[in-house]
């Protein structure tokens, strides 16, 4: 295939979508023919914290459309990114449309794609939670029972997919394309200034994210969930960035906690640089838990399930629930420094994207 378009929509598809782009030019540099692509942005992510800065620090070009859908219901977004899509698509037809990862844009550009008769190739197809509560969860069953091409993190992902009817064929286990960005951009991470501020020394502080509807769209799951971590962490510190989302209920809470050090998104060469020097992590995010298994620090996920289940078996990852009992133990483990070691799964070595773009020039 030699003419795709690449979509991406909210902030964790940049860091999957980079590596592709980059390769593609490295592809071009001695291909005979070469691959040209549309770098489409859904618009479903905005601020400037949650887009464009991703673009800045990870050198992706300007997106060669921007859909401009903005925020809605489920059904409102994916209403919009499917006619903007389709509009796309009709004015200048792909021979295969690239969809990473999860959000609300990969499943409606993949439906737009399919029924325009384009192939379509999902980067991180075939991982499950289980979880049908979590819209993620719906955008993944969606996407890959019309997905042409699979491009798999894991082997879990390529048994789902056996289990699902995918021929071997169509399934490519290639590694992971988020781990591709990051161990790239190891040697230009930067120093936020809250570390200074707050006198943040090595260890000293955890770094937790939390933006999932379960965990923050409930003003008395919320104010349980940041009582029990502040209220545990003996002299540590917890650098909490938020995201748009959990800041609405946050400052509806009206609370303040003296061990956490509030902030806005973050760009992404600050975000690593806090979650390679901390102590550990506490998320509801899926991608952070791979990153923090690749650099090897214990993490702690405040959900009851996960599609990443490497993370686990291989990596530093535990999953805890949101209960606060079940949360204690594992809070008083992290904080000792008692936390098991963990290795790095199969492929993710940075060097996922050239694949992909050596077998999508073959397709
Ligand atoms: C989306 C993804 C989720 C991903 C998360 C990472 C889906 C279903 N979910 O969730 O998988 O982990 O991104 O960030 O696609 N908002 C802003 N500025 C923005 C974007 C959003 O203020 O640039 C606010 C809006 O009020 C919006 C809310 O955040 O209503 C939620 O945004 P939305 O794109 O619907 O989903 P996320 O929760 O960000």
């Amino acid at each position: 295939m030699k003419k795709i378009d690449i979509i991406a929509g909210a902030r964790p598809n940049f860091m999957k979508i980079g590596p592709v782009v980059h390769a593609i030019h490295r592809y071009n540099e001695s291909a005979t023919e070469q691959i040209t692509y549309r770098l489409i942005h859904t618009g479903q992510h905005y601020d400037k914290k949650m887009s464009e800065d991703f673009f800045e620090q990870l050198n992706i070009p300007k997106p060669h459309i921007n859909l401009g859908v903005g925020s809605g219901t489920q059904a409102t977004q994916t209403a919009n990114i499917m006619m903007r899509y389709e509009e796309a698509v009709k004015a200048d037809k792909p021979e295969l449309c690239l969809v990473v990862g999860d959000v609300t844009s990969t499943m409606a550009c993949a439906i737009v794609a399919k029924k325009e008769r384009v192939k379509v190739a999902h980067i991180e197809g075939g991982i499950r939670s289980g979880d049908e509560n979590m819209p993620e969860e719906i955008n993944r069953m969606v996407t890959d029972s019309i997905t042409d091409f699979f491009f798999t993190t894991s082997n879990v992902a390529n048994e789902n997919l056996e289990a699902l009817g995918h021929a071997e064929g169509k399934v490519f286990f290639v590694g992971n394309t988020m781990i591709d960005s990051l161990l790239g951009n190891l040697n230009r991470l930067q120093k936020p200034a809250l570390v200074d501020e707050n006198k943040l020394s090595e260890k000293s502080f955890l770094v937790m994210t939390l933006h999932r509807p379960s965990n923050v769209d409930g003003m008395e799951s919320l104010r349980q969930l940041l009582e029990i971590i502040n209220d545990n962490v003996g002299d540590k510190k917890v650098v909490f960035p938020m995201h748009p989302r959990t800041k609405k209920m946050y400052d509806q809470l009206g609370m303040n906690y003296d061990n956490l050090i509030i902030t806005g998104p973050m760009s992404y060469l600050e975000f690593i640089y806090l979650i390679k020097n901390a102590l550990g992590v506490i998320t509801d995010s899926g991608g952070i838990t791979e990153e923090a298994t690749v650099l090897g620090i214990p993490c702690m996920t405040l959900r009851n399930s996960t599609e990443r289940p490497e993370t686990v078996t291989v990596g530093t990852n535990e999953i805890v629930g949101t209960n606060p009992e079940n949360i204690l133990p594992l809070l008083k483990k992290l904080i000792a420094g008692n936390w098991k070691k963990g290795g790095i799964p199969e492929l993710w070595d940075g060097k996922t994207a050239d694949r992909i773009v050596k077998i999508i020039g073959k397709l």
